[in-house]
């Protein structure tokens, strides 16, 4: 049997540290907004190169805090890639905003400059590009494009934690990012939890005030804001797997290397980095017209794969309408990609199963 997500070994070895921490903030009595929350956040903000860092109850109010946050609201158009996870686009609906789709580019699986530009319109206020599968965008010529344009850019960077771009670390480029640690993420917490980054003092403050009700003083509430903290035991955790983060990111390089090593890109077409990036591999998702048949192959085997985002965002019902023309980058990526294992505690000699199993199921 070979995981699709080989992450809980990894962390094993952090169980004690972490349960220690947790029982600390147990026996303080305090669980909401105390000092594990403040120092995790000081930790992640200074890991990623930012001013602020406020952390929230998942990755999608994130996204949706830091969009309100920016100063995005009803009527405002915000562009999205028509392939990533819902809370992206559903992030812009719960603002008040209209997503409005762009097509991702083939190889690297993200917004690019080019991509992006159709959208843009006269009420575009923002894009928010997403570092698909631990990838990054090509942050340079995007955030080029908003400067001419004069719009914001939120970068979801909920797949990137660990990931960089020339030298700087996916979620340091927009005017603001969000992440998610959701327990399959890179960055895991033992539940939900997610955090926003941004260097803006005003962002900053509007998002800490957003995040806990709109309260500017005891019992007084500037703006209807949301209940989304992250709580102290997740952040205690998190402090404790921070400090790994890089060592996990760069055993998952390792991963990516060993499946490039072994021929994987003669059987199907493999994921391509940015330039000049140092992806994540969040996911390993490789692309193939044999797609549901190598994943029925694999299965027997005992190896994990899976479709991910089935449906590009354009084409989701809860989407109809804001529906846009054909996407075809996306829909090809929707149709025919499928995630490999991958993960810091997988082996070589796991990698160059599942090669072997590809080689042999595509042979026919
Ligand atoms: C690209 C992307 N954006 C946003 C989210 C939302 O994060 P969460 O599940 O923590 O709300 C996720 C993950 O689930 C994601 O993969």
């Amino acid at each position: 049997m070979i995981p699709l997500f080989a992450t809980r070994a990894a962390v094993e070895p952090l169980l004690e540290q972490i349960l220690e921490r947790q029982r600390a903030v147990v026996q303080s009595g305090r669980y909401i907004l105390g000092p594990e929350v403040e120092a995790f956040e000081g930790a992640f903000a200074t890991y990623l190169g930012r001013r602020h860092c406020i952390g929230v109850a998942n990755g999608t109010d994130a996204l949706t805090i830091a969009l309100r946050a920016l100063g995005i609201g009803p009527h405002d158009e915000v562009v999205v890639p028509a392939l990533s996870f819902f809370a992206t686009a559903e992030a812009v609906v719960n603002a008040g905003a209209v997503p409005v789709f762009a097509d991702i580019d083939p190889d690297t699986h993200c917004l690019s400059a080019e991509t992006a530009a159709p959208a843009i319109g006269e009420r575009t206020k923002a894009i928010v590009p997403v570092h698909l599968f631990g990838n990054v965008a090509p942050m340079g010529e995007l955030n080029e494009l908003a400067a001419e344009e004069g719009i914001a850019v939120l970068e979801d960077a909920a797949q990137a934690a660990g990931a960089s771009l020339e030298g700087r670390m996916a979620g340091s480029f927009g005017d603001a990012a969000a992440f998610s640690f959701y327990p399959s993420k890179n960055l895991a917490a033992l539940g939900d939890g997610g955090a926003i980054v941004t260097d803006d003092d005003d962002v900053a403050e509007a998002a800490r005030r957003l995040r806990n009700h709109g309260t500017v003083a005891p019992w007084v509430h500037e703006q209807a804001g949301y209940n989304s903290r992250l709580d102290e035991l997740q952040a205690a955790a998190l402090g404790v797997m921070l400090p790994h983060l890089d060592d996990w990111t760069g055993r998952r390089r390792r991963v990516a290397r060993e499946y490039r090593e072994a021929g994987l890109g003669e059987l199907v077409k493999l994921p391509a980095e940015t330039a000049g990036a140092e992806a994540a591999y969040h996911l390993f998702v490789v692309t193939t017209p044999r797609r549901d048949e190598l994943a029925g192959a694999l299965a027997t085997t005992g190896i994990e794969s899976r479709p991910y985002f089935t449906t590009p965002l354009h084409r989701q019902p809860g989407m109809a309408i804001h529906a846009r023309d054909p996407m075809p980058s996306a829909e090809r990526l929707a149709a025919e990609g499928l995630a490999l294992p991958m993960g810091p505690a997988l082996d070589r000699e796991s990698v160059e199963a599942v090669v072997d199993e590809v080689r042999r199921s595509l042979a026919t």
